[in-house]
């Protein structure tokens, strides 16, 4: 897809041309989405169903061919460059560092095996808050896919740079990451939340009236190292309670699929801790199906009623908030025009996302930055977004 050249695209390829020298060929700059998701939260390691937005935010990527074979990494947001021989990178990766481009050299080995034609430029840069819950990493991964998608002619489809950043982040970086966040970011639909079942992985497409209602994302800019940890902690309490409930459960596939029934008839065998657990995660779908047939049939109230009752559920039952998190949606509950406001992300810290009724917007800002600020001492980052034009180089 061709993107409109916004200033923030000119801006990045100044920056690139003030980093790396104005002469030689001419650079190019892709685009990738973050994705927020309002529905279906910690299932799509449990393959349940979920319901990503993709966003007006994301990642650019400036790109160069050079002459002389070497690939060259560098960033506006995060330190240090990496150079590498680009030859010697596509007969076989050095082991993951560490470093921020373990994310895009994971991308070039997902996609070998490739021919190398000169070197190339990659400057990263973006406008998405980092570890907020908003997928920067697959956003990441999507726009380096894309740009070398047209480096090396490949002519990917969609769901071929969805697979190599997947395979980047599980196979090279070593994060065991769901599904969600790269289908969300490379199917993307302007106006439309993406319904996907991570099951099956089939999906459709929602509208949500960009015209009526919009989604804001309101950042407590808690971030917590501990939150890894605790995010496999409960994938592995996830996989526990399937693995003991799953004898009883008939051809149930996954914790998602697990009848409610069968949870409060064979609980007692799990940990206390590791039913709550699965008690989110088999309602959460529930709510979640309930939540997409509402939108299929436009009841946007029913949708956001959902949002808070499964913010309630990962308060109490998977325990991933946090008070400031909670602080937010009880505001976003009292001001007028929201339908609806929970958590996003993996919690511990991060975002929650709200639904709201277009022309509500400031009143709400006020509200909540006044609301944290007495409580906290600090504003809250309030965003609104429209849904994301989609994945795409820009047309300058
Ligand atoms: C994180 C993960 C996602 C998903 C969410 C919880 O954002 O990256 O894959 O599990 O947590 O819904």
């Amino acid at each position: 897809m061709r993107l409109q050249a916004a200033p923030r695209f000119r801006d990045h390829r100044e920056d690139f041309l003030a980093r790396f020298g104005a002469s030689g060929p001419a650079c190019r700059v892709f685009f990738a989405p973050g994705r927020v998701n309002l529905m279906g939260a910690h299932l799509d390691y449990n393959g349940g169903p979920v319901m990503p937005m993709a966003i007006d935010r994301g990642t650019f990527v400036a790109m160069r061919p050079r002459r002389d074979g070497r690939l060259r990494l560098a960033s506006s947001s995060e330190d240090g460059e990496a150079s590498f021989e680009l030859e010697g990178l596509l007969a076989g990766l050095p082991p993951a560092s560490g470093a921020w481009w373990d994310y895009p050299l994971g991308v070039l080995g997902a996609l070998a095996p490739l021919r190398a034609t000169g070197g190339l430029d990659l400057f990263f840069g973006g406008d998405l808050p980092v570890g907020a819950g908003l997928s920067s990493s697959a956003s990441v991964t999507i726009a380096t896919a894309v740009a070398l998608d047209v480096h090396f002619g490949l002519g990917l489809d969609v769901q071929a740079a969805v697979d190599a950043a997947l395979l980047a982040e599980r196979g090279y970086v070593g994060v065991n990451c769901g599904i969600m966040d790269p289908y969300a970011v490379g199917h993307a639909r302007p106006g439309h939340l993406l319904v996907l079942d991570c099951a099956n992985r089939s999906s459709e497409h929602v509208a949500l009236d960009a015209s009526k209602y919009t989604v804001a994302v309101v950042d407590t800019g808690v971030r917590r190292e501990l939150s890894r940890g605790e995010f496999n902690l409960r994938v592995e309490q996830c996989a526990e309670a399937f693995r003991l409930l799953a004898p009883f459960a008939g051809d149930a596939a996954n914790l998602s699929s697990v009848p409610l029934a069968v949870l409060e008839a064979e609980g007692a065998r799990l940990d206390p801790v590791v039913a709550r657990r699965a008690r989110h995660v088999i309602e959460e779908t529930a709510r979640t199906l309930a939540a997409r047939d509402a939108l299929r049939r436009g009841d946007v109230a029913q949708f956001g009623a959902a949002m808070f009752a499964a913010h309630e559920s990962l308060r109490i039952l998977f325990e991933v908030s946090i008070p400031e998190l909670d602080l937010l949606v009880e505001l976003a509950a009292a001001s007028p025009g929201v339908l609806g406001s929970r958590l996003t992300g993996a919690g511990f810290g991060g975002c929650v996302a709200a639904v709201l009724e277009v022309g509500t917007e400031a009143a709400f800002a006020d509200e909540v930055r006044r609301g944290y600020a007495a409580q906290y001492h600090r504003e809250p980052q309030v965003a609104f977004y429209r849904g994301s034009p989609g994945i795409g180089e820009v047309a300058f």
